[in-house]
């Protein structure tokens, strides 16, 4: 996506190929800073403390993280286990998107099978580039297929404002470029369509109010800032046609698993009956699990994300304390929405019922059952 007129990507390998660049997630809106990560300690600080966020973007930054890994093996000796103690470090870095561990595994897997140390570094590489493209790809038809529901309400309504509705950043900032749930709304801005977004401000650190308005600001996207519990009344108040989320996690059954609050917004869309879609890349479906409330693990972050706000006084960024300095808080970051709440899912597929059946028609290779031929 372009930042004030230049084409930008949220990760990429610095043209020395031994540092991976990062926007750091956490000084926007105010501070725009590219930061580097040298080692597997910068990659699972940038992963922990919220520099990097988002599913597909956690992904790939655990893929580039393995390939730090090897690049700066003692000696070149990119042993297996010295390989899988440090992808295990990584993938533990965050929970619950599923994308961190698969994009790691990927990596480890490929760098496995090479042989000798500069071609262990060299797969590592490879690969990592690899599943950034393919999810730039992948995001980039989420928007092709998902434009069309936008179509269809603007056609409704004799291209009269098409208001949809998003929860936390889905954004082409949680992924690598386009995002997963903005995809359609930045297609759907850039044919022409009369399109506004409410952004849930999404608390405790605001990844709506500081990062969703942020991007579609810079795009030229029309949007509003709302607080987390005013969703629910626009809906009653006609204000609302479509909502679409991103996700963390996504069971092959449908069960959905996005930042919090996300479950009250899908219970107010279904009161409402409007029509509300979850956006995913494949690498975002755990082909592993049924049933995301008792499977799903759901992260409990640091207490202080709740107590204190940041914002910018007098042009310098500061922190302060909202709660009374004693009160404890309970930071709980991901929620799970019961398939039968999603409308349907917004692949790079094409668009399906949140029905096991009907991700299984999109993805049939993702249920192969094993046999003594296939493993
Ligand atoms: O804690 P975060 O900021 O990593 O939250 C995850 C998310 O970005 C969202 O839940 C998002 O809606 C899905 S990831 C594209």
């Amino acid at each position: 996506m372009k930042v004030d007129g230049k084409d930008l990507r949220t990760i990429w390998l610095d043209k020395d190929e031994k540092t991976v660049k990062i926007i750091d997630q956490r000084r926007l809106p105010h501070e725009f800073v590219i930061v580097d990560l040298a080692t597997v300690a910068d990659t699972i600080t940038a992963i922990q403390d919220l520099y990097v966020r988002g599913a597909p973007l956690i992904g790939v930054t655990g893929a580039y993280g393995v390939y730090l890994a090897a690049l700066n093996a003692p000696d070149r000796r990119v042993g297996n286990d010295y390989l899988l103690g440090e992808a295990q470090r990584i993938k533990a870095a965050r929970p619950t998107a599923v994308n961190l561990a698969w994009a790691v595994d990927r990596v480890e897997s490929v760098v496995a099978q090479a042989t000798g140390g500069d071609q262990k570094v060299l797969a590592a590489r490879r690969e990592a580039g690899v599943i950034a493209a393919e999810e730039v790809e992948n995001c980039r038809r989420i928007g092709e297929h998902g434009v069309r529901l936008i179509e269809q309400i603007s056609r409704r309504k004799e291209g009269q404002t098409v208001n949809v509705l998003t929860h936390c950043n889905a954004g082409w900032l949680a992924c690598v470029d386009f995002g997963t749930a903005t995809a359609p709304i930045y297609a759907a801005h850039d044919k022409g369509i009369d399109i506004h977004v409410w952004v849930d401000e999404t608390r405790p650190v605001n990844q709506g109010t500081r990062l969703t308005a942020w991007e579609l600001g810079k795009h030229g996207v029309k949007h509003t800032i709302i607080t987390d519990n005013a969703g629910g009344h626009l809906m009653q108040q006609g204000k609302v046609d479509l909502v679409i989320v991103g996700t963390d996690r996504t069971t092959a059954t449908g069960d959905v698993a996005n930042k919090i609050g996300t479950y009250l917004k899908a219970l107010a869309a279904r009161d409402n009956h409007i029509p509300f879609y979850v956006a995913l890349p494949s690498s975002t479906f755990d082909w592993n699990l049924k049933d995301g409330v008792k499977e799903i693990p759901i992260e409990e972050r640091d207490p202080d994300e709740i107590r204190y706000v940041h914002g910018l006084d007098q042009n310098r960024t500061t922190r302060v304390l909202i709660c009374p300095p004693d009160s404890p808080a309970a930071n709980f970051a991901f929620d799970v929405t019961p398939a039968r709440l999603v409308t349907g899912f917004i692949t790079e597929r094409g668009v399906c019922p949140a029905t096991a059946q009907d991700i299984r028609g999109l993805f049939p290779e993702k249920f192969v059952e094993p046999t003594a031929a296939n493993g």
